[in-house]
């Protein structure tokens, strides 16, 4: 056991957490964090009800496109690691990632990796293709939402493509998704640390060697 490891495990109360605190980095701003967990609800409320409730499908979706809407604002003027310049990087650096990941040999960041941040990218265009296709399919059948005016004339046909395209790539969305949630575990068990813990919290472990 470390030296740090044991004083921070001696110290008892206000003086347990300060030690825990003081090994530990702010990463996530609360932006970013309920932006995700909401965009989390609001993606799985749509999903799961479907057209059953459409009501309550469309107002999902509005939801998420909102949400989406905000974090591209944020990926530009937000805190550090919220914006898309620390975290989106070439095709070359995310192959680069993905091959040392394979080999257990990714070094740990304290942002996004470029092989999460690729991730990252993939859902938020996915999501909002996802919600735009519905919106426009919502336009065209039921002659509702912002979208009614474009969609009114068009002839029957396009209202089945969009139809089909909204399922395939709400299904494809659902397919990343659960690739993210197991590249978040594995970095989790590769790097030991609880990422999905610091989604709620904010905070992760300092060190010295991160990128
Ligand atoms: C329960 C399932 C989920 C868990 C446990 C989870 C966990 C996480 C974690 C830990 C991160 C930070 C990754 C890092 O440290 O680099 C993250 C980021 C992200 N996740 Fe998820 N996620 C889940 C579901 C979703 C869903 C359903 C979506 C999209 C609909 C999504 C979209 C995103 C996005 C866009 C980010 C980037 C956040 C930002 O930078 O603003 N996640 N997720």
């Amino acid at each position: 056991m470390t030296t740090q490891t044991l004083s921070a495990g001696a110290a008892r109360g206000p003086d347990a957490a300060q030690a825990k605190h003081a090994d530990q980095v702010r990463v996530w701003d609360p932006l970013v964090r309920i932006f995700h967990w909401v965009l989390v609800g609001a993606f799985a409320t749509a999903f799961i009800v479907e057209d059953d409730r459409l009501g309550v499908h469309v107002w999902a979706g509005y939801l998420v496109l909102a949400l989406i809407a905000l974090r591209l604002v944020w990926g530009v003027i937000g805190t550090r690691h919220a914006r898309f310049s620390d975290f989106v990087r070439g095709p070359g650096q995310v192959l680069t990632y993905l091959r040392q990941s394979l080999r257990l040999e990714a070094p740990r960041h304290l942002g996004h990796n470029p092989l999460g941040g690729a991730m990252v990218v993939a859902l938020l265009a996915l999501v909002s293709i996802t919600g735009l296709t519905g919106m426009a399919l919502y336009g065209a059948q039921e002659l509702s939402g912002p979208l009614a005016g474009l969609m009114s004339g068009m002839p029957p046909a396009v209202g089945g493509a969009l139809e089909e395209s909204h399922e395939v790539l709400a299904n494809l969305t659902l397919v990343f998704i659960l690739a993210h949630v197991a590249g978040v575990l594995f970095s989790s068990f590769a790097h030991r640390e609880n990422l999905i813990g610091s989604m709620f919290s904010g905070r992760k472990r300092r060190s010295s060697r991160e990128a």
